[in-house]
């Protein structure tokens, strides 16, 4: 299939474009590169760097390359900023989407896979979190991913789009080639790692006062492989209906102080750690139920583990690590 990927050259779509490759299909890369590096967007793929609002050129692409479906995984995605700038996030998420949705229409392409989140679900009482929960976001981040779920069922029912909506936890870990580097960088497991590489003096651990096994937050951390595999089996579904799945490994979840103890294990090394107050919008738990996409697509997360998780996260950061000294001592 011609499939094009809005936000392949980041940390998540990078890999579902590697994953896309090696089943034989053509990829065009769409990314504006302010939060994307373009060496992470794999030589096979086209890569054209463009903003999603940008809808002259998106209908160009869609044309010229005959594109049959959209993985559309461009979106500003940081929890803490959206509380701080809404607006950046409506105008991102919601706004620039539907530039895309009305491109995809005029175009005549009528399937979509959608990057959505467990933050739309806000503060559930019940875990683990099944799909048909009530959603209540509780930051922006949530509100405009819920919201433009509200388009792709608009266009659904008006001009016979069809979706999916994957609801991701966790993502983490690594492939050979692409792992995680934000700028700057907010999630848990790259900070633990930094803190071992001595990047960073300490872990902060954002409350210890949660009404969890430790004290400290649980989250279901899923590899970015097994999350990339979930994008390829969703594009089959599109075919004949839209459904929305959550994805995460399920479980009992972990929680901030086993993460850490755990990357201490991976590494060898006693991480460093200062105890905090709470980060405004965490909720105490987030464990999906991934039973759905499981029965109806037959997906299973490879990796359970969250060693194993941590330590293909280390081994790609160590070869980055290296790759820069190397690049550095070349240019001396
Ligand atoms: N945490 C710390 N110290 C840090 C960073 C994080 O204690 O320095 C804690 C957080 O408080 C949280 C946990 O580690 O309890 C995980 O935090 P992350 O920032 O790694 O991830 P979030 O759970 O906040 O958010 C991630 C994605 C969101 C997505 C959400 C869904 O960034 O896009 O998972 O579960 F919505």
């Amino acid at each position: 299939m011609d499939i094009l990927v809005t936000g392949g050259a980041g940390y998540i779509g990078s890999v579902v474009v590697e994953q896309l490759l090696e089943k034989g299909h053509a990829v065009t890369v769409y990314d504006n590169l302010s939060k994307g590096h373009r060496d992470a967007v794999h030589p096979d793929a086209q890569f054209v760097q463009g903003d999603v609002a940008d809808g002259g050129t998106l209908s160009q692409i869609l044309n010229r390359n005959n594109i049959e479906a959209v993985i559309h995984m461009a979106a500003s995605s940081l929890v803490g900023e959206s509380v701080q700038f809404p607006e950046k996030y409506r105008q991102n998420n919601v706004v620039a989407g539907q530039v895309l949705l009305d491109g995809m229409a005029s175009c005549g392409v009528d399937k979509i896979v959608f990057s959505s989140t467990a933050a739309v679900y806000g503060e559930p009482e019940r875990q683990p979190i099944v799909e048909s929960l009530r959603t209540e976001p509780t930051n922006p981040y949530g509100e405009t991913k819920l919201e433009f779920e509200g388009l792709l069922k608009r266009y659904a029912e008006d001009v016979g789009l069809r979706f999916a909506s994957l609801r991701y936890f966790n993502a983490a870990g690594a492939t050979q080639r692409n792992g995680e580097r934000h700028d700057p960088e907010t999630h848990l497991i790259p900070l633990v790692l930094k803190a071992v590489l001595g990047q960073i003096p300490h872990v902060e651990v954002f409350g210890t006062d949660y009404p969890t096994r430790d004290g400290t937050c649980v989250r279901d951390y899923i590899h970015v492989v097994d999350l990339a595999r979930a994008h390829i089996l969703a594009l089959d579904v599109l075919d004949a209906r839209s459904e929305i799945y959550n994805l995460g490994c399920g479980g009992d979840g972990y929680t901030v102080r086993e993460v850490i103890d755990t990357a201490s294990a991976v590494t060898g090394v006693l991480i460093p750690e200062k105890l905090s107050g709470r980060r405004a919008g965490d909720p105490a738990v987030l464990v999906a139920s991934s039973q759905k996409i499981k029965r109806e697509l037959g997906w299973e997360p490879e990796f359970q583990d969250l060693g194993l998780i941590i330590e293909s996260a280390w081994s790609w950061l160590k070869g980055e690590q290296g790759a820069v000294r190397t690049a550095r001592q070349a240019s001396e």
